[in-house]
């Protein structure tokens, strides 16, 4: 199924389509003296489509795929099955020019300012090398631009000559945001650009990525777990589970409660601190040990976390089968097979 997440009210064709795709990796195990290699199935038979000027909100705990799927969208890690294409290119079958241009048109900010900006090169060298990779312009052309990018990002040109190591948290974080914006994309994945900042830094950044959404007409995906900040940026949320896309809403009903999803409201808990009661009224956090997860790619994968199963108990349908992603409303789709059900 594909998941429209469409802003405005014209149609328009979508900017990233994501069908059916899947992602695993393999970890050799160093508990077994044998070869022995953890298979993790990172991204789980996902699909959806993103529309230019989207700001997509992608929620979920550690280790729940975010990162993968930002990665596999952008082309920087080879899925194992399914389709990406962006502006209508599938990435797989796109000639070398072709990937050339979504790689510049798709930048990633990602999460690690230590691994993204290389200790060793002055901001000036870390802003130009995309400029290099993925344009013909000339020295001066680039020099202007770099200027040009530090004036968006609040800095100036005072910068160019610095080393990494010499400037604050929030400084790096504007030159990895220059960085992305350096060669004009029009798709930016924000991968938790929030993360080991303060909160007036965080406000800050929040701020300038409004602004340069506003100023570069960008379709975002920012993955973060401040719902501040994705109340103030996102138009949808997007949460995963395990590999899986539980729920997807619009970010003003989500917030307001419309929430389906008994993950959902776990995860909107912790992060919102505000239902807190609410949620631990309806035993939300119910763990049951008895319950035996579910077979490889069978059944649900929350199951054995689940309060509806518990009350729901529907001939072992959420064991047996898993859930898909249903629209429940225009804006709103749920992975669950109670929603929807009789017993709802
Ligand atoms: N390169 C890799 N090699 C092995 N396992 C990986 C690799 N990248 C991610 N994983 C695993 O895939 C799962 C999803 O990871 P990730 O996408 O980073 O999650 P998130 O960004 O939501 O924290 C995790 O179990 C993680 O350990
Ligand atoms: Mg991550």
């Amino acid at each position: 199924m594909i998941i429209k997440l469409n802003v405005g009210s014209m149609p328009m064709n979508p900017i990233i389509e994501v069908k059916n795709v899947s992602k695993f990796f393999y970890r050799k195990n160093l508990f077994f003296k044998q070869q022995q290699k953890e298979h993790i199935q990172a991204v789980k038979d996902v699909s959806l489509s993103i529309f230019p000027g989207d700001v997509v909100g992608l929620v979920g705990e550690s280790g729940s795929g975010k990162t993968t799927l930002g990665k596999l969208i952008l082309g920087l890690i080879k899925l194992n099955s399914g389709n990406i294409l962006i502006d209508n290119i599938d990435f797989k079958k796109a000639r070398t020019k072709q990937k050339k241009q979504i790689r510049k048109n798709c930048r990633m900010i990602y999460q690690s300012l230590d691994a993204s900006l290389n200790p060793g090169m002055k901001v000036l060298d870390i802003i130009k090398e995309p400029l290099d990779i993925h344009t013909h312009l000339s020295k001066e052309d680039k020099i202007k631009r770099i200027k040009e990018i530090l004036i968006s990002v609040n800095l100036d040109e005072t910068f160019l000559n610095k080393l990494p190591n010499s400037l604050s948290g929030g400084e790096k974080r504007r030159v990895s945001i220059a960085r992305a914006l350096v060669v004009t994309p029009s798709i930016i994945i924000a991968d938790e650009p929030l993360a080991s900042l303060d909160a007036s830094l965080r406000y800050q950044i929040i701020i300038l990525l409004q602004e340069i959404i506003k100023k570069y007409s960008l379709t975002m995906i920012f993955i973060s777990h401040d719902i501040s900040s994705i109340s103030h940026l996102c138009n949808k949320i997007i949460v995963m589970y395990n590999g899986n896309i539980v729920e997807i809403n619009d970010t003003k009903e989500l917030i307001n409660g419309s929430i389906h999803h008994p993950y959902t409201k776990l995860l909107l808990s912790s992060m919102l601190d505000l239902n807190r009661k609410e949620i631990k009224n309806q035993e939300i956090t119910i763990i049951d040990e008895n319950i035996i997860g579910p077979e490889k790619n069978e059944g649900c994968d929350f199951v054995s976390n689940c309060p509806l199963y518990l009350k729901f108990s529907n001939n072992g349908k959420c064991l047996k089968e898993k859930p898909i992603l249903k629209e429940i409303s225009e804006k709103h789709l749920v992975q669950c097979h109670y929603v929807g059900s009789d017993n709802e």
